[in-house]
């Protein structure tokens, strides 16, 4: 039996938590495409390289199906540089467990566990084309924010390098 009691959640009965390890990086990007809906070519999961696992591991959170599969993840830790605010920087579930919850979840284990290391603020950002991140963010209590109307999305422009608008994403712990 299971007598780690970070590994359940009652939520989720059929789902075990547990840390991101190194041996995680190369199952998490290779679901990014299918997950984000882009082609194969997308440079999307060169955003999570294999340091967050390494460096980042103890605070971002691997869901496992009963079957083995990978059914979600959440990468995030505390910011080395403002240690009041944490910051999520990937999340992704599986299609097909979609709308159960299941980031909710996620964010909220991840609040408690910020929130009792002394975090006060949780970032996070994505891109204007993200409406879907934007209402899951939204109903999560998140406050949005930008400079610009960037395809009919409030985000700031160039945020990370030209081109690259993105809408930030903050919330009170
Ligand atoms: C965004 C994402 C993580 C949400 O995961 P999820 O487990 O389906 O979200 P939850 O079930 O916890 O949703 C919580 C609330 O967020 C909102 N929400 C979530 N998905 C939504 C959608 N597609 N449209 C509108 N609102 C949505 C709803 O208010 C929902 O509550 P409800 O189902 O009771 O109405 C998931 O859609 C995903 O993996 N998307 C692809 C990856 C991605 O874009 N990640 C975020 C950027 S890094």
């Amino acid at each position: 039996m299971d007598t780690d009691p970070l590994a359940a959640d009652a939520r989720h009965p059929q789902l075990a938590f547990r840390r991101a390890t190194p041996a995680d990086h190369a199952r998490v990007v290779g679901v990014i495409p299918t997950w984000w809906g882009m082609p194969t070519t997308t440079t999307l999961p060169l955003l999570l390289p294999r340091l967050f696992f390494q460096h980042f591991g103890d605070t971002s959170t691997i869901v496992d199906g009963a079957d083995g599969s990978l059914a979600a993840f959440l990468i995030g830790f505390r910011s080395q540089s403002q240690p009041g605010v944490a910051y999520i920087h990937f999340v992704g579930v599986d299609p097909d467990l979609r709308r159960s919850g299941l980031a909710r979840t996620l964010y909220e284990r991840f609040f408690d566990e910020m929130r009792a290391s002394g975090c006060v603020r949780v970032d996070a950002i994505t891109g204007p084309v993200n409406h879907r991140s934007q209402e899951f963010h939204r109903a999560l209590g998140f406050a949005l924010s930008g400079d610009t109307e960037i395809d009919g999305v409030l985000a700031w422009r160039d945020y990370d390098g030209p081109g690259e608008h993105r809408v930030a994403f903050t919330r009170a712990l």
